[in-house]
């Protein structure tokens, strides 16, 4: 297992719980990398969970872009420069995080591997990063907040303000502190790879169902009816201030209320309501990260979601630099799409991002490997920060700047 504890720096966020480490399964020594996890967990889910993880829009040119921009910058190195005492901690709304990358929200986790959002959040707990819960997930949000109280909360905005205000109301009672909302699903998107493959929200009981689920038989017995035995049919819990629809159902209709008529406006109300860090995340122009420096925010999150919205929507990575410039170097900046490699995280830190989010990998680890796979991901991650740290020759994330990067001249 990569070593959780390698890293010269400890977290002050609230301590983690005292729970048992979780043992690793024999099969985390054969993932040496963030990419390894994936086929893994290809093989440990249902065609329709897995696909619904992987997928993007349409014909995946913004999940392509996502990995493709790391290539088109190259790092410098400083040599000779005593690095023998480095930390990759970094400070954010006041917290002190382990290492400059955390864990992006996901929706359904607890269809990845049982309890999946209590299983990150520990993970992340424990290994003293970032975790934000996703709004769209199957646990109610109270029970992560009280065994992992530094959990972000990630919201989607309700469509009226008397459910917007519901909402944010119950995440505070919760016992959350950093608020996330998402900004950039003004409609769905065209997801057809979950047609192809037979996911839907809810899903539909199908003979194709029961046959996708009979050959994948260790998720059934251990993640799906455990949860049914130990807790019943899953339910969407933190969309709106009440529960939403079963997870399962041939005839339930989930409430995807419009949110085509948001406007910032939406988000001055919020911030009226929300006292604690408030963070906009899906903001892919200078312009609007202007805009939610002017209504209050506290930081945004560059991001295409993943690839999974706008089919097109450049990779965040190649607007980084402007927004950066635009918003000045006290602004956080936070950065998501493609990262699987200490070094992408380092490039985004040398072009100021203050940290960066990583989706997929950790989803398929906790399918894996529960929290000991989430926990072996991250060392792996961390080893890597830690070792292009130093190879970069900088003992911070701090001591990296624009000088450590270069734009590769045929791009
Ligand atoms: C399975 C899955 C579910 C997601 N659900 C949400 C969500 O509920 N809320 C949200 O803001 N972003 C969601 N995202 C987007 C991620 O937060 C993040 O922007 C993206 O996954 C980063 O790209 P990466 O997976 O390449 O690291 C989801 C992504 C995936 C892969």
């Amino acid at each position: 297992m990569a070593a959780i504890a390698s890293s010269s720096a400890s977290a002050s966020t609230p301590s983690a719980p005292a729970l048992p480490a979780p043992r690793a399964p024999a099969v985390l020594r054969r993932m040496l990398s963030l990419h390894d996890f994936e086929e893994a967990a290809r093989r440990r889910l249902p065609r329709p969970i897995f696909g619904y993880i992987a997928g993007a829009a349409e014909d995946n040119a913004s999940l392509r872009d996502n990995r493709e921009v790391f290539g088109e910058w190259g790092l410098t190195t400083r040599v000779l420069a005593d690095v023998s005492q480095r930390s990759q901690a970094v400070e954010l709304f006041g917290e002190r995080y382990a290492s400059p990358f955390g864990i992006a929200p996901m929706g359904i986790n607890a269809l990845s591997t049982y309890r999946g959002d209590l299983v990150l959040a520990r993970a992340a707990q424990r290994a003293g990063i970032v975790s934000v819960m996703s709004g769209t997930s199957l646990i109610p949000m109270e029970e992560v907040a009280r065994e992992s109280p530094a959990t972000w909360f990630q919201a989607y905005i309700p469509g009226d303000q008397a459910r917007i205000d519901a909402l944010i109301d119950r995440v505070e009672r919760a016992g959350f502190r950093t608020l996330v909302v998402t900004v950039d699903i003004p409609i769905s998107a065209n997801r057809e790879n979950n047609i192809r493959t037979g996911f839907s929200t809810p899903l539909k009981p199908s003979l194709r169902l029961a046959w996708d689920g009979m050959v994948r038989p260790g998720w059934v017995a251990g993640t799906f009816l455990r949860t049914l035995l130990r807790h019943g049919m899953p339910h969407f819990e933190n969309s709106f201030a009440t529960r939403g629809a079963p997870i399962m159902s041939s005839s339930v209709m989930r409430d995807f209320s419009a949110r085509d008529h948001l406007s910032w406006r939406h988000i001055e109300a919020i911030r009226r309501r929300w006292k604690g860090p408030l963070v906009i995340k899906g903001v892919l122009s200078v312009e609007d990260a202007l805009q939610a420096r002017r209504v209050g925010a506290d930081g945004i999150v560059l991001s295409n979601h993943g690839g999974r919205q706008l089919d097109g929507a450049v990779s965040a990575m190649r607007i980084l630099e402007d927004v950066v410039a635009a918003v000045g170097p006290d602004y956080p900046v936070l950065i998501d799409g493609g990262f699987r490699r200490g070094s992408d995280v380092l490039k985004a830190v040398a072009l100021g991002a203050r940290m960066v989010l990583v989706g997929r990998p950790f989803n398929y680890a906790a399918a894996v490997g529960g929290e000991a796979g989430v926990l072996h991901a991250i060392g792996l991650l961390r080893d890597e920060v830690d070792r292009n740290l130093a190879m970069l020759g900088a003992s911070s994330c701090g001591a990296l700047d624009r000088s450590h990067i270069v734009r590769r001249a045929s791009a």
